[in-house]
């Protein structure tokens, strides 16, 4: 059952290029537009959606995170993000032009469950981007937006987060369609890209031994950091979650821009340090600084363990280590960098002979609040 994989989250991670793949299938027509007829909302509803709030917990929030920087990017639709635990009990503004997007592979998390009840009561438009057929939350919701990422059994989320990203560019993207105009045109270009996706994650796993024995290296790691900017930092996030819940290991991760203002203090000699890289072509020179951000903390000691694209020369003389991501367009790459950061949690969890789909404490589904 585990398909010749010792554990599920290894098996779940190798299924990644298939679940972004099934998570596209059947959403364009025959002229590659998206359609997303299976939501039933009426397009001028959606025409009329001027701000979005994004509700989920843990890693589903991690992907939150991710689309808004890319929802924001492609229609200029305003999105905020909450923990749903946190908007359920902060009295939110809703009203009927907003557009509330829970995300969750269960479909059972009751923090999730009550943000998505109330911020019905409050009159939003509700959709649910889910990874389990009939379960609660988009029953009790106005529409559900699947993701097709296939039962998911390791309680540390992998295929589903990729799913998750996956399903909200495409409300992104969709969103930018019906707005028309330029919006539409870049929307069609980037869809291009996404479609080229699976094919890199594949590519990306064949390569990942290096990472696997990095990992091994650092059974005895006692603190690991992780740096991102922009689509970045919701990756070094998620990269630092896995690691807690995977391997019990402290971890943080920090927007990079943010170092300066006091993370930067925790850097000493040999300190581990992630960091995720944005492509040369992400806009406003953002590439250029979070290179000066490695080149800062490898001078105070720091060992540096750098995501970049294939070709990326800059980053060479301050890496302790370069794991290469293909490259794709910038809003897109979390799909990728995120990767490594899996492999990493996963082989140092099993390093330290430790249960990696069973972590302590936790459970697959959290069903009270
Ligand atoms: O089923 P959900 O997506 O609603 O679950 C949300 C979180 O509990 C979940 O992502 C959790 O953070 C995972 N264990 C992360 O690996």
């Amino acid at each position: 059952e585990k398909g010749g994989y010792s554990t599920y989250m290894e098996k779940e991670i190798n299924e990644q290029p298939q679940a972004v793949g099934d998570t596209l299938l059947g959403r364009t027509d025959e002229q590659g537009r998206l359609t997303l007829d299976e939501l039933r909302i009426d397009e001028d509803k959606l025409r009329q959606v001027d701000r979005i709030t994004i509700v989920a917990c843990g890693t589903a929030a991690y992907a939150g995170m991710v689309a808004k920087y890319a929802i924001e990017h492609w229609t200029r639709i305003p999105v905020e993000v909450s923990l749903a635990h946190e908007f359920r009990y902060c009295d939110p503004i809703v009203s009927d032009r907003t557009l509330v997007v829970s995300i969750s592979q269960s479909g059972e998390t009751m923090d999730t469950l009550m943000a998505v009840k109330h911020a019905r009561e409050l009159g939003a438009l509700t959709i649910s981007v889910c990874n389990t057929h009939g379960s609660t939350i988009p029953r009790e919701s106005d529409a559900v937006l699947y993701t097709h990422a296939g039962p998911e059994i390791a309680v540390a989320s992998t295929k589903a987060f990729l799913a998750q990203i996956t399903a909200c560019y495409v409300l992104g993207l969709y969103l930018a369609q019906l707005r028309g105009g330029s919006y539409a045109d870049d929307a069609q270009q980037v869809l291009t890209e996404l479609h080229d996706i699976p094919g890199k994650i594949t590519e990306l796993l064949d390569g990942m031994e290096r990472v696997r024995e990095i990992a091994r290296f650092m059974a005895d790691t006692r603190s690991v950091l992780f740096l991102g900017r922009n689509v970045g930092y919701p990756v070094a996030m998620e990269g630092a979650l896995k690691l807690k819940e995977l391997a019990y290991i402290h971890a943080e991760g920090f927007a990079a821009g943010e170092l300066k203002h006091g993370p930067i203090a925790l850097i000493e000699p040999g300190q581990p340090v992630f960091i995720v890289v944005p492509g040369p072509s992400t806009p406003h020179g953002l590439h250029g600084k979070v290179v000066s951000n490695i080149q800062e903390i490898r001078a105070r000691g720091a060992r540096t363990l750098v995501i970049a694209e294939h070709g990326d020369t800059a980053v060479e003389p301050f890496a302790d280590e370069i794991i290469r991501v293909p490259s794709t367009s910038p809003m897109l790459a979390p799909l990728l960098t995120v990767v490594p950061l899996q492999v990493f949690a996963l082989e140092l969890s099993s390093a330290k002979g430790l249960d990696v789909d069973q972590p302590r404490n936790l459970a697959k589904s959290v069903t009270v609040e």
